[in-house]
């Protein structure tokens, strides 16, 4: 399995994981009622006290009658009482005003939401929405494309005219870039190191190299007067089919699994890179000038 291939997995079970804990995040429903249970805080005084209050009601206020005035039984002139300081009006008494206190039980269905639990679900929801978009725009980054570019089956072209591009005149090796295949399709000599017996990367005697320097990824170019690939980034340099020379490049340039058609079309794996290690004896000999970088 190819480290690809372990991307597309792991990218593909975090998106999975994000969005199965955002449904389960803004869908789920509490079991029980997870409302604070305040009673069970209250001073025990002060829970008598409102038990005494429950189902009381509001009494109107209840204002005394004034009693009857003795009727006057005689008609001397009362003696004139001393005069005393006036006493403050007092407020009428016996008007109770009571509030009406009722607990009222719902269940979690009646009561719905609350505006914590609206928010809660919301940052979870976002969050996870948040998370599967990004799992899925990896997914989508590498996925490979099988409708045609890069990571599908890429036809170069016919072999016979391939092999016509790959020599100019004094015989130096021209090597044929296909853009689509991000690959440079090079001559294979007639007898290759072991490291790359088995691997599908030679047909008709071409092979197709990745671009891609091993060592950070930058476009490798080739050097027409050293017969072979550069990197400018680091100085890694490859011999004409992509064997390690010099440099930090912990291998070979990566290649593609070729194949001819029967109708002599030579056919680039894009999906399938093949990695092989530094070559302990090269195939081709380098360099034939001087460097270009
Ligand atoms: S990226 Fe090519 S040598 Fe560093």
């Amino acid at each position: 399995m190819t480290t690809t291939n372990l991307i597309l997995i792991g990218v593909a079970v975090v998106a999975i994981f994000g969005a199965m804990g955002a449904f389960a995040i803004a869908f789920r429903r509490t079991s029980r009622d997870t409302r604070p249970d305040w009673e069970s805080q209250v001073e025990p005084d002060a829970r008598r006290a409102d038990q005494s209050l429950r189902g009381v009601r509001v009494e109107p206020p209840v204002v005394a009658e004034p009693e009857p005035e003795a009727a006057a039984v005689t008609t001397a002139e009362p003696e004139p009482e001393p005069e005393t300081p006036a006493e403050p009006e007092r407020e009428p008494v016996g008007v109770t005003v009571v509030e009406v206190q009722r607990v009222v039980e719902v269940s979690p269905e009646e009561a719905g939401i609350t505006r914590r639990q609206f928010f809660n679900r919301a940052l979870g929801a976002t969050f996870g929405l948040w998370g599967a978009g990004l799992g899925l725009g990896f997914l989508a980054y590498f996925w490979p494309r099988v409708s045609g570019g890069f990571g599908a089956d890429i036809n170069a072209g016919n072999v016979n005219d391939i092999i016509g591009e790959l020599r100019d005149a004094d015989g130096n090796v021209v090597p044929l870039f296909i853009p689509e295949a991000r690959a440079y399709i090079v001559p294979a000599p007639a007898r290759l190191s072991e490291q790359f017996e088995g691997r599908q990367v030679e047909a008709a005697g071409l092979m197709a190299l990745y671009q891609r320097c091993v060592h950070l990824g930058c476009r490798v170019p080739w050097c027409a007067t050293s017969q072979g690939f550069e990197c400018p980034c680091h100085g890694s340099k490859y011999n004409e089919i992509g064997e390690y020379f010099a440099g930090p490049a912990p291998r070979n340039l990566d290649r593609f699994v070729v194949e001819v058609t029967d109708s002599n079309d030579f056919i680039i794996h894009t999906g399938t890179i093949v990695e092989t290690p530094r070559a302990p004896a090269p195939s081709v000999e380098y360099p034939r000038g001087p460097s270009c970088i």
